[in-house]
């Protein structure tokens, strides 16, 4: 069987076994799998989920590594295809069931042309990309002591195959997440003049968000806040003692990120206060924006052209991606490929075309050789 077709296949497989974040275990059972059958020497470090391979060149040079994200998302498939999710409510519906597949195929690639290969390559299938920390699991273990650049790659459902999208620059935001309690004094609905209502002052809170990155950031900065909930009370007739509300902040400049966590506290303790009540602002810091290297993205629209790709300004996204935390030790290129215009990544009809693999996993293998 040639190796098209052999790829081809395994996408298949790990497409119909979709699994969540650090449940990959069948998932990463396979992939050794694969890559013992290939004679590819699996790199050892402890991880729970997930399996790095190395290969080593036949010259001398850099260490390197790719990252390929492998977990599934609680989504129930709806693509029809005849290989399609057998596991309820799960789905490679982000397009990580290809990234797997291309770095495999880069693996066998790399593998086959060791000899001309200068320096080592580690192929990183990683664990838990949707919780936006799996990143960290293989931080904590010695992989990427000795990696001098790290290149990665998504699925694109907005572009055809035989499409790069590549950018230097940012290409994905910093993702934060706040959870704000608006505290105030309970009291009957129809006496408010008893107690302090946090539902008012949490809707001026609100309002009073939206005004930061209209009035606080550069206007060639993207970023924005989202309030994606609000709570409060539990029946009809009582003012309840507090609101929370939860959401995300997205940004691609790191001193945005911070004056935004500075006013949105500013607004709210102050919000709040004016409304006799009190706010309190917690923060939880998730990756920070996506980087692409300069160079790195010179030497990838060069390559795109050898493979006979072609390459398009890469869209940029207020998404995130956990393979920014890698980013913060050593320059990286994270590039879209085309897979076939459909449904978006997230959506439960989202398709990858089969025939974008192989080229991948070539256009992967010659940006190390
Ligand atoms: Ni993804």
């Amino acid at each position: 069987m040639c190796l098209k077709e052999k790829l081809n296949g395994y996408f298949e497989w790990f497409h119909r076994n979709p699994e969540l974040a650090y449940e990959e275990y069948a998932t990463t059972a396979k992939i050794k799998e694969i890559l013992t059958d290939e004679g590819i020497r699996i790199f050892p470090c402890h991880l729970e989920t997930g399996v790095v391979a190395v290969i080593e060149g036949g010259k001398e040079g850099p260490v390197q590594a790719l990252r390929c994200d492998i977990d599934g998302l609680p989504i129930q498939e709806e693509t029809g295809l005849d290989y399609a999710s057998v596991q309820t409510g799960r789905m490679h519906a982000c397009g990580h069931d290809f990234h797997i597949v291309s770095g495999i195929g880069c693996g066998i690639l790399l593998n086959e042309r060791k000899n001309e290969l200068a320096g080592t390559v580690k192929i990183i299938f990683q664990p838990a990309e949707e919780s936006s920390l799996g990143a960290l699991k293989v931080l904590e273990t010695d992989v990427m002591e000795d990696v001098a650049q790290i290149w990665g790659i998504h699925a694109d459902p907005t572009n055809e195959p035989g499409v790069v999208g590549i950018r230097e620059g940012c290409v994905a935001a910093a993702v934060d997440r706040f959870v704000l309690t608006v505290k105030g004094i309970g009291c009957h609905g129809a006496h408010p003049d008893d107690g302090i209502d946090p539902i008012p002052a949490t809707a001026a809170i609100v309002q009073g968000f939206q005004t930061v990155v209209a009035r606080n950031i550069n206007a060639f900065h993207p970023a924005l806040i989202s309030v994606t909930r609000i709570e409060a009370g539990n029946t009809w007739n009582v003012i309840p003692e507090r609101a929370v509300m939860e959401g995300t902040v997205r940004t691609m400049d790191r001193k945005d990120r911070i004056l935004i966590e500075r006013r949105m506290k500013e607004i709210a303790e102050n919000t709040a206060r004016a409304y006799g009540a009190e706010a309190e602002l917690e923060w939880t810091a998730g990756p920070p924006a996506v980087y692409n290297d300069g160079k790195m993205v010179q030497k990838s629209v060069r390559t795109a052209k050898v493979c006979g790709l072609l390459t398009v300004p890469e869209e940029r996204s207020m998404g995130g991606d956990d393979f920014a935390f890698y980013e913060e030790r050593i320059p990286g290129c994270y590039i879209k490929i085309g897979t076939g215009k459909g449904q978006l990544i997230h959506q439960p009809g989202f398709m990858v075309d089969k025939n974008v693999i192989f080229p991948t996993a070539e256009y992967l293998s010659r940006l190390f050789l």
